[in-house]
Protein backbone atom coordinates (compact mmCIF):
# COMPACT_ATOMS: atom_id res chain seq x y z
CA UNK A 1 0.00 0.00 0.00
CA UNK A 2 1.27 3.74 -0.60
CA UNK A 3 2.26 5.87 2.07
CA UNK A 4 1.48 9.23 2.43
CA UNK A 5 3.74 12.62 2.16
CA UNK A 6 3.15 15.15 4.48
CA UNK A 7 5.30 18.38 4.64
CA UNK A 8 5.76 21.05 7.16
CA UNK A 9 6.16 24.72 6.26
CA UNK A 10 7.12 27.89 8.42
CA UNK A 11 9.10 30.60 9.14
CA UNK A 12 12.84 29.14 11.07
CA UNK A 13 12.32 29.40 14.56
CA UNK A 14 7.99 28.64 13.98
CA UNK A 15 8.76 24.85 15.65
CA UNK A 16 8.41 22.99 12.37
CA UNK A 17 11.62 20.69 13.73
CA UNK A 18 9.76 19.56 16.68
CA UNK A 19 6.37 19.52 15.35
CA UNK A 20 7.78 16.73 13.00
CA UNK A 21 9.34 14.62 15.97
CA UNK A 22 6.37 14.33 17.70
CA UNK A 23 4.21 13.74 14.67
CA UNK A 24 6.55 11.12 14.22
CA UNK A 25 6.43 9.55 17.31
CA UNK A 26 2.63 9.81 17.25
CA UNK A 27 2.07 8.22 13.92
CA UNK A 28 5.17 5.45 15.34
CA UNK A 29 3.06 4.56 18.12
CA UNK A 30 0.12 3.72 16.12
CA UNK A 31 2.39 1.26 13.87
CA UNK A 32 2.98 3.39 10.82
CA UNK A 33 6.68 3.54 9.84
CA UNK A 34 7.30 6.78 9.25
CA UNK A 35 10.58 8.69 7.92
CA UNK A 36 11.08 12.22 8.70
CA UNK A 37 13.37 14.53 6.50
CA UNK A 38 14.07 17.74 5.45
CA UNK A 39 15.00 20.56 2.82
CA UNK A 40 17.57 21.50 1.95
CA UNK A 41 18.99 18.10 1.91
CA UNK A 42 22.50 17.12 3.11
CA UNK A 43 22.89 15.81 -0.40
CA UNK A 44 25.65 17.11 -2.56
CA UNK A 45 23.17 20.17 -4.06
CA UNK A 46 21.86 20.94 -0.36
CA UNK A 47 25.92 21.22 0.89
CA UNK A 48 26.00 24.10 -1.95
CA UNK A 49 22.72 25.59 -0.93
CA UNK A 50 24.24 25.77 2.59
CA UNK A 51 27.48 27.09 1.79
CA UNK A 52 25.26 30.17 -0.03
CA UNK A 53 23.04 30.75 3.33
CA UNK A 54 25.96 30.80 5.34
CA UNK A 55 27.36 33.28 3.19
CA UNK A 56 30.11 31.07 2.37
CA UNK A 57 29.41 31.08 -1.46
CA UNK A 58 27.77 34.36 -3.30
CA UNK A 59 25.09 33.51 -5.27
CA UNK A 60 22.58 35.11 -7.51
CA UNK A 61 18.78 34.26 -6.21
CA UNK A 62 17.82 33.24 -9.21
CA UNK A 63 20.77 30.64 -8.75
CA UNK A 64 19.72 29.86 -5.48
CA UNK A 65 16.23 29.00 -6.58
CA UNK A 66 16.98 26.57 -8.92
CA UNK A 67 19.40 24.87 -6.67
CA UNK A 68 16.60 24.77 -4.24
CA UNK A 69 14.32 22.89 -7.22
CA UNK A 70 17.04 20.93 -7.95
CA UNK A 71 18.01 19.23 -4.02
CA UNK A 72 14.23 19.38 -4.39
CA UNK A 73 14.04 16.90 -7.26
CA UNK A 74 16.94 14.47 -6.32
CA UNK A 75 14.95 14.57 -2.37
CA UNK A 76 11.72 13.21 -4.31
CA UNK A 77 13.31 10.46 -6.42
CA UNK A 78 16.32 9.04 -3.94
CA UNK A 79 14.04 9.49 -0.37
CA UNK A 80 10.75 10.35 -0.85
CA UNK A 81 9.49 8.62 -3.70
CA UNK A 82 11.06 5.11 -2.37
CA UNK A 83 9.38 5.60 1.54
CA UNK A 84 6.27 6.36 0.01
CA UNK A 85 6.25 3.70 -2.23
CA UNK A 86 7.12 1.34 0.07
CA UNK A 87 4.24 2.18 2.57
CA UNK A 88 5.66 4.76 4.94
CA UNK A 89 4.38 8.43 6.39
CA UNK A 90 7.03 10.91 5.25
CA UNK A 91 7.15 14.30 6.90
CA UNK A 92 9.30 16.90 5.15
CA UNK A 93 10.30 19.50 7.89
CA UNK A 94 9.87 22.00 4.64
CA UNK A 95 9.29 21.46 0.28
CA UNK A 96 7.97 23.43 -2.27
CA UNK A 97 5.96 26.10 -0.54
CA UNK A 98 9.02 27.23 1.26
CA UNK A 99 10.76 28.01 -2.43
CA UNK A 100 7.51 29.82 -3.17
CA UNK A 101 7.26 31.37 -0.61
CA UNK A 102 10.64 32.45 0.32
CA UNK A 103 12.62 33.08 -2.92
CA UNK A 104 9.38 35.30 -4.26
CA UNK A 105 10.25 37.41 -1.31
CA UNK A 106 13.32 37.77 -2.16
CA UNK A 107 12.64 38.74 -5.52
CA UNK A 108 11.82 36.59 -7.92
CA UNK A 109 8.61 36.06 -10.14
CA UNK A 110 6.20 33.98 -8.24
CA UNK A 111 5.14 32.35 -11.50
CA UNK A 112 8.76 31.80 -12.32
CA UNK A 113 9.22 29.62 -8.96
CA UNK A 114 6.30 27.75 -9.61
CA UNK A 115 7.33 26.77 -13.12
CA UNK A 116 10.89 25.72 -11.68
CA UNK A 117 9.26 23.12 -9.39
CA UNK A 118 6.59 21.77 -11.53
CA UNK A 119 8.22 18.53 -11.52
CA UNK A 120 8.13 17.98 -8.03
CA UNK A 121 5.05 16.32 -7.34
CA UNK A 122 2.30 17.57 -4.37
CA UNK A 123 2.36 16.16 -1.02
CA UNK A 124 -0.70 14.74 0.26
CA UNK A 125 -1.26 17.05 3.02
CA UNK A 126 0.94 20.78 3.41
CA UNK A 127 0.52 22.29 6.91
CA UNK A 128 1.98 25.59 7.03
CA UNK A 129 2.61 26.65 11.46
CA UNK A 130 2.24 30.26 11.24
CA UNK A 131 3.87 32.81 13.54
CA UNK A 132 4.81 36.20 13.24
CA UNK A 133 8.45 36.82 12.60
CA UNK A 134 9.10 39.12 15.71
CA UNK A 135 8.39 36.10 17.58
CA UNK A 136 10.14 33.31 15.37
CA UNK A 137 13.17 35.57 15.21
CA UNK A 138 13.32 35.67 19.27
CA UNK A 139 12.88 31.98 19.18
CA UNK A 140 16.02 31.56 17.32
CA UNK A 141 18.19 34.19 18.59
CA UNK A 142 17.90 32.51 21.91
CA UNK A 143 19.06 29.20 20.24
CA UNK A 144 22.03 30.15 17.54
CA UNK A 145 23.61 32.32 14.99
CA UNK A 146 21.24 33.45 12.44
CA UNK A 147 21.94 32.29 8.67
CA UNK A 148 21.45 35.08 5.56
CA UNK A 149 17.89 34.54 5.63
CA UNK A 150 17.05 34.60 9.65
CA UNK A 151 18.82 37.59 10.44
CA UNK A 152 16.64 39.78 8.20
CA UNK A 153 13.29 40.63 10.14
CA UNK A 154 11.79 42.31 7.11
CA UNK A 155 12.69 39.55 4.88
CA UNK A 156 11.18 37.41 7.39
CA UNK A 157 7.71 39.74 7.21
CA UNK A 158 7.61 39.07 3.07
CA UNK A 159 7.74 35.25 3.52
CA UNK A 160 5.03 35.45 5.77
CA UNK A 161 2.72 36.82 4.15
CA UNK A 162 3.80 35.33 0.55
CA UNK A 163 3.09 31.94 2.63
CA UNK A 164 -0.11 32.92 3.78
CA UNK A 165 -1.11 34.15 0.30
CA UNK A 166 0.25 30.50 -0.72
CA UNK A 167 -1.60 28.81 1.82
CA UNK A 168 -4.99 29.88 -0.56
CA UNK A 169 -3.71 28.47 -3.49
CA UNK A 170 -2.38 25.36 -2.41
CA UNK A 171 -4.88 24.63 -0.17
CA UNK A 172 -2.22 24.38 2.67
CA UNK A 173 -3.72 23.84 6.50
CA UNK A 174 -2.69 26.94 8.39
CA UNK A 175 -2.08 26.23 12.28
CA UNK A 176 -1.41 29.11 14.49
CA UNK A 177 2.13 28.36 15.80
CA UNK A 178 1.95 31.26 18.18
CA UNK A 179 0.53 28.73 21.24
CA UNK A 180 2.18 26.33 23.54
CA UNK A 181 3.75 22.92 21.58
CA UNK A 182 1.03 20.55 22.78
CA UNK A 183 -1.57 22.75 21.45
CA UNK A 184 -0.33 22.89 17.94
CA UNK A 185 0.45 19.34 18.00
CA UNK A 186 -2.77 18.31 18.82
CA UNK A 187 -4.19 20.43 15.64
CA UNK A 188 -1.33 18.89 13.61
CA UNK A 189 -2.65 15.30 14.30
CA UNK A 190 -6.37 16.35 13.75
CA UNK A 191 -5.12 17.25 10.21
CA UNK A 192 -2.87 14.09 9.79
CA UNK A 193 -6.05 12.03 11.26
CA UNK A 194 -8.29 13.33 8.56
CA UNK A 195 -5.38 12.00 5.99
CA UNK A 196 -4.94 8.56 7.28
P1 LIG B 1 16.33 25.47 7.41
O1 LIG B 1 16.84 26.52 8.38
O2 LIG B 1 14.93 25.04 7.65
O3 LIG B 1 17.30 24.35 7.24
O4 LIG B 1 16.26 26.19 5.98
C1 LIG B 1 17.32 26.94 5.56
C2 LIG B 1 16.88 28.20 4.92
O5 LIG B 1 16.61 27.97 3.54
C3 LIG B 1 15.64 28.83 5.51
O6 LIG B 1 15.91 30.17 5.86
C4 LIG B 1 14.64 28.77 4.41
C5 LIG B 1 15.46 28.66 3.15
N1 LIG B 1 14.82 27.94 2.06
C6 LIG B 1 14.51 28.64 0.88
O7 LIG B 1 14.76 29.83 0.79
N2 LIG B 1 13.94 27.96 -0.13
C7 LIG B 1 13.65 26.62 -0.08
O8 LIG B 1 13.12 26.05 -1.04
C8 LIG B 1 13.99 25.91 1.15
C9 LIG B 1 13.72 24.45 1.24
C10 LIG B 1 14.58 26.61 2.18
Amino acid sequence: MKGKFICLEGLDGSGKSIQARLLASWLRRMGHGVLVTEEPTRGPIGKIIKLALRGNLKLPVAAEALLFAADRLQHVEQVIAPAVNSGKIVISDRYKASSLAYQSARGLPLRWVMKINEMAPDPDLMILIDVPPEVSSQRINRSRRLDEFESNLELQRRVRQAYLSIAKLYRMKVVDGNRPVGEVQAEIRKLVENLL
